[in-house]
C-alpha cells in the first residue's frame, strides 16, 4: 500500500524565533527527498518538529501520514505509525542497549540479535558496536551506521535523516547510501534526507532535490539540482526568496 507523509504550511519557533516559516512537502512510499540548503536555514529544525521535540514549537500548519496528524502524536506513537527520524547528532542514552530500544520501538524480539547483526553487516558496522550503551563510546561515524540498522530492522513507512552522510568514511558512505536505496524497494520506504553533499546521492537517486532557505523551500528540482548547487552554491536560491 501507498503511503503519503504531508507537511503543509509548517511554522516552527525556537526560542522565540521563527525558523520554519511555511515549510510544504510531499513524500509518497519509495521516494527520495532531498532537502538542502546553507546552515542555519531550518533543515535540523524541520527533523526535530517532526520528532515532537519539546523546544520547537508548531505555530502553524500540519503534518500527517495518510491523514493521520503528526504533530498532535508523543514521540513514540509517531514512531508507532511509521516515522524514523534519524539526528544530525545521535543523542547517547546511557543505560539503555540498542536492541533494548528496538523492542521498545516495536521490533519482533523473534531473532533480533541476529536480525541486527545482519543489517550491521550491510552498512559495515562491527557489530559488537551494538551491544555498548545508545552511542555511548561510539564514533561520529559509528552513530550514523547504528542509525541506518535502526531503520533497517523497523523499516519505517517514512525516514528522516538528518545528515546521516557526515563524519562517514567514503565506503561506509557508500554502503549507507546503498542500504537506504535499497530500503525504498524492500518495503517502500519513503525517504527524507537532509545532506550538504552530492556523494550519498551517486547511489541513492533522488526523486525530488529541495532548497531550503531561510526557513522556506525556496527551489525544488530533479537530481540534476545538486550539481547546479556545487557549482553555483546557494546565493542565486537565496535571492529567489526575497
Ligand atoms: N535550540 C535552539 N535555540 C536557539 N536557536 C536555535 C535552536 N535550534 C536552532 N536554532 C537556530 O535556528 C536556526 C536554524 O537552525 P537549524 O539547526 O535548523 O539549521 P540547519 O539548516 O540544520 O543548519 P546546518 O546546515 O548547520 O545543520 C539557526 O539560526 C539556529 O541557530
Ligand atoms: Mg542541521
Amino acid at each position: 500500500m501507498t503511503s503519503t507523509l504531508t507537511i503543509k504550511g509548517l511554522r516552527v519557533e525556537v526560542a522565540t524565533k521563527e525558523v520554519l516559516r511555511g515549510v510544504d512537502l510531499t513524500i509518497s512510499s519509495g521516494e527520495v527527498h532531498v532537502i538542502m540548503g546553507p546552515n542555519g536555514s531550518g533543515k535540523s529544525t524541520l527533523a526535530h518538529a517532526l520528532a515532537g521535540h519539546p523546544g520547537y514549537k508548531v505555530l502553524g500548519g500540519t503534518a500527517s501520514i495518510d491523514g493521520v496528524d503528526l504533530l498532535t502524536l508523543s514521540a513514540s506513537e509517531r514512531a508507532r505509525h511509521g516515522l524514523l527520524l534519524a539526528m544530525q547528532q545521535p543523542l547517547e542514552v546511557p543505560g539503555v542497549r540498542p536492541i533494548d530500544l528496538l523492542e521498545a520501538a516495536g521490533a519482533d524480539p523473534t531473532d533480533l540479535r541476529v536480525r541486527m547483526r545482519r543489517e550491521a553487516e550491510r552498512v559495515e558496522l562491527r557489530p559488537d558496536v551494538l551491544e555498548r550503551f545508545v552511542n555511548v563510546d561510539l564514533s561520529g561515524g559509528e552513530r550514523k551506521r547504528a542509525e541506518v540498522v535502526q531503520l533497517g530492522i523497523l523499516r519505517p513507512k517514512f525516514a528522516v535523516l538528518d545528515e546521516i552522510d557526515s563524519g562517514l568514511d567514503v565506503d561506509a558512505l557508500g554502503a549507507v547510501a546503498r542500504r537506504l536505496a535499497e530500503a525504498t524497494t524492500e518495503w517502500g520506504c519513503g525517504i527524507l534526507a537532509i545532506t550538504h553533499f552530492r556523494r550519498l546521492l551517486q547511489e541513492l537517486t533522488p526523486t525530488m532535490i529541495h532548497v531550503m532557505s531561510e526557513g522556506r523551500i525556496v527551489t525544488t528540482g530533479g537530481p540534476e539540482l545538486s550539481e547546479i548547487l556545487e557549482r553555483d552554491g546557494y546565493e542565486p536560491f537565496r535571492a529567489a526568496s526575497t
